[in-house]
């Protein structure tokens, strides 16, 4: 018997957790000779492709020359090449390149900057607001600006107060209005999102209007914007970040999952150059305290980089363009089923509910999708009664169709 704890994994279920051997594309291959469709890009990190020959090439050259090195006060070439790249490719307003290692780890030091931003400029602002079913991750921080419910009931204790706004309905104006008075009472130090698509919570998607509004009621009362692209970013939601159709710049940007192409761990913040400006003196309690040991791996850079040059010289737009037409046609077929309800699309995302007594992430109807799926040998993750389908966009036709037909079955039974 195996004595992994795994994650988000309840044991005692006694659940089977398949062993995987290699993987390429779509397509993952476990020790018992199965080939497994990844419907859900393993955890939402792979875009490309699993074991992409131009990551995989820069991560093995990588290995013969740098494996590791202390990031305080040191550099190496893989990290300054992303930094660079990072700057052709986001918003020229987003200055400043933050690296750390997950996507938990660049929310942490988003609000860690804001707070900093606020301190050291003397307005001393401390508050956040976040929207009703989010997710930021699993540390304490990030667990705090998220929604609060079964994922973090245990924990509450620990976590810090926020101020919460509702999640957009119809045109959004329940948020805004809730928005505009928090700025105007509170004075909030920053307000965080998952830019046009709630994923933990439930695929749940809201309009570049109600964001770009969000975002000049922010500026209008100058609290900060943190746009947690971590899930959305790099080409998810259509375009390389969710925010480019709202037409919004964040104050600080969060990006991991795809930042490697879904290879190796690692993460940015990015920042405008009124924060780093407010970091930025001869007074050294005014030092940004924020690392861990691995900031900036550079072989995990050297996977980033590629990943940077595949955006810049591969129709990789063309791909998640067709990838979306083919999503958001499937939703719509899936929506018409019997049992199915609210089908969506958002780019490269696919989501429909199942109907079910008792909806939510702990449906009993989750373990039974999972089950089917697994027997099915497509790799979906169902939030609770969601179905969703989140593939690398190198998923081709003959596979998505057959995620398609899996998914239909499990309406069927
Ligand atoms: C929007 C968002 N932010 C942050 C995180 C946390 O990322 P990680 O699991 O890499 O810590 C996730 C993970 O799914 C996410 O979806």
């Amino acid at each position: 018997m195996s004595a992994i704890w795994h994650p988000f994994t309840q044991h005692g279920l006694g659940e089977p957790i398949p062993l995987v051997e290699r993987a390429e594309g779509a397509t993952l291959h476990t020790a018992d000779g199965r080939r497994v469709i990844d419907g859900i890009s393993s955890w939402w990190v792979t875009t490309h492709g699993h074991n992409h020959p131009r990551i995989m090439a820069a991560i093995r050259d990588q290995t013969e020359r740098l494996d590791q090195v202390i990031f305080a006060g040191w550099t190496h070439q893989p990290a300054e090449t992303v930094a660079q790249g990072l700057r052709a490719l986001m918003p020229p307003e987003l200055t400043r390149v933050f690296f750390s290692d997950s996507g938990s780890t660049c929310v942490e030091v988003a609000l860690k900057m804001a707070l900093g931003f606020h301190a050291h400029t003397g307005t001393r602002r401390s508050n956040i607001i976040v929207m009703e079913h989010s997710y930021h991750g699993d540390t304490i921080g990030t667990m705090s600006v998220g929604e609060r419910g079964v994922f973090n009931a245990a924990y509450a204790p620990m976590l810090f107060d926020v101020d919460t706004i509702p999640f957009p309905i119809a045109d959004g104006d329940n948020t805004l209005s809730a928005l505009t008075a928090l700025c105007r009472d509170t004075h909030p130090a920053a307000l965080i999102v998952e830019p046009l698509v709630l994923g933990a919570g439930g695929m749940l998607f809201y309009s570049a209007d109600i964001l770009r509004q969000m975002a000049d009621i922010c500026r209008a009362h100058d609290v900060l914007f943190i746009a947690d692209e971590v899930m959305t970013g790099w080409g998810r939601t259509g375009t390389l970040l969710a925010c480019e159709q709202a037409g919004v710049v964040p104050d600080i940007l969060c990006l991991a999952k795809g930042l490697t192409g879904g290879s190796m761990p690692l993460a940015v913040t990015m920042a405008s150059e009124a924060i780093y400006a407010a970091h930025l003196s001869t007074d050294r309690t005014k030092t940004f305290f924020h690392s861990s040991s691995f900031t900036a791996n550079p072989i995990a850079c050297a996977a980033a980089a590629a990943n940077i040059a595949i955006w810049q010289d591969e129709p990789v737009r063309a791909r998640i363009a067709a990838l979306a037409a083919r999503q958001a046609a499937m939703a719509e077929r899936l929506g018409t089923l019997p049992g199915a309800a609210n089908p969506r699309a958002c780019g490269t995302i696919a989501a429909i509910d199942v109907i079910a007594p008792d909806g939510g992430y702990l449906s009993r109807l989750g373990p039974r999708l999972l089950a089917h799926f697994r027997q099915a040998d497509v790799l979906l993750r169902p939030l609770g009664n969601t179905i969703y389908v989140l593939p690398p966009y190198c998923l081709d036709e003959t596979d998505h169709a057959r995620i398609e037909a899996v998914i239909g079955n499990a309406l069927a039974d």
